[in-house]
């Protein structure tokens, strides 16, 4: 757990106390004290040590490509990730931005993370910009399905079109949601906090909110054991795990 009386820069604190307007992007680093690999040291195994997906990258698998020249090997990978988020829960860090929520008038949660945590610890609104594991669709008409088989010999299909479902994820090499692409950079092109928290920021366009928050005036917290890319523009870099820092903040703001 964090210490309440973190020693955190005094001037962030008045910041935050005054704030009426911010906005956090996540990434997968928030999601690490619950347990869940990070995308950039995980390899597919560390969803699930089974032989199996020793062989294999993300990116191998997190593809439209890959789908469509394996749909069962891709679908199980996910199958497997869902089920393996029934044994995960929020950490501390995930409930300190749902509490951020509730103290700030207008705070827009944006995360890169397909976990649900964020909703789970009670966050009011998340903009999921690469989507959720926990929702399929069709990958051919694109229709949301309600319900279907999750383990089984095939890969369920569509009760419209009967084409095959598919993780309702972004895939490398895939557009973003539109809506909450737009949503996101109006957030960050109005707030006067821009968090990053959790995220190697090297993918786009998640990894330019930031840039675009700084350019309009705001002040940028990063949160991360490691620096990153932003670290030399963001205004303040707190070093260390984001289940300890965030609930210091809030405990202090
Ligand atoms: P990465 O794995 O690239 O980065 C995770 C970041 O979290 C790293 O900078 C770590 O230092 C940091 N980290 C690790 N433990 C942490 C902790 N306890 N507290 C805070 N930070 C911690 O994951 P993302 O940046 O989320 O996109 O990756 C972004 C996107 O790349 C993913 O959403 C995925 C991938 O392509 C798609 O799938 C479309």
């Amino acid at each position: 757990m964090y210490e309440p009386e973190m020693n955190l820069p005094a001037e962030l604190i008045g910041l935050l106390r005054g704030c009426q307007r911010a906005a956090a992007l996540t990434g997968a680093g928030v999601s690490q004290e619950s347990g869940l690999p990070t995308v950039r040291e995980a390899s597919a195994s560390d969803y699930q040590p089974a032989a199996l997906w020793t062989q294999y990258r993300p990116e191998d698998l997190a593809t439209p490509e890959a789908f469509q020249r394996n749909p069962k090997l891709v679908w199980d990978w996910y199958a497997m990730r869902r089920a393996r988020l029934d044994r995960v829960e929020p950490n501390p860090g995930h409930y300190a931005l749902a509490e951020m929520a509730r103290c700030i008038s207008h705070f827009t949660l944006i995360t890169q993370n397909v976990d649900g945590l964020h909703a789970r610890a009670g966050s009011p609104q998340v903009i999921e910009l690469h989507g959720n594991l926990r929702r399929v669709k069709c990958f051919e008409c694109g229709k949301p399905a309600l319900q279907w088989q999750e383990e089984g010999e095939s890969v369920p299909r569509c009760a419209e079109c009967g084409g095959l479902l598919r993780p309702d994820v972004v895939w490398f090499g895939e557009m973003l949601p539109a809506k909450a692409l737009e949503t996101a950079w109006q957030a960050a092109e109005t707030c006067q906090i821009f968090f990053s928290i959790g995220t190697s920021g090297l993918v786009q366009p998640a990894a330019s909110l930031a840039h675009v928050a700084k350019r309009r005036g705001a002040v940028v917290v990063e949160i991360n054991p490691q620096p990153t890319p932003l670290t030399p523009q963001a205004d303040f870099f707190l070093q260390g795990k984001s289940g300890e820092i965030l609930p210091a903040l809030v405990a202090q703001m």
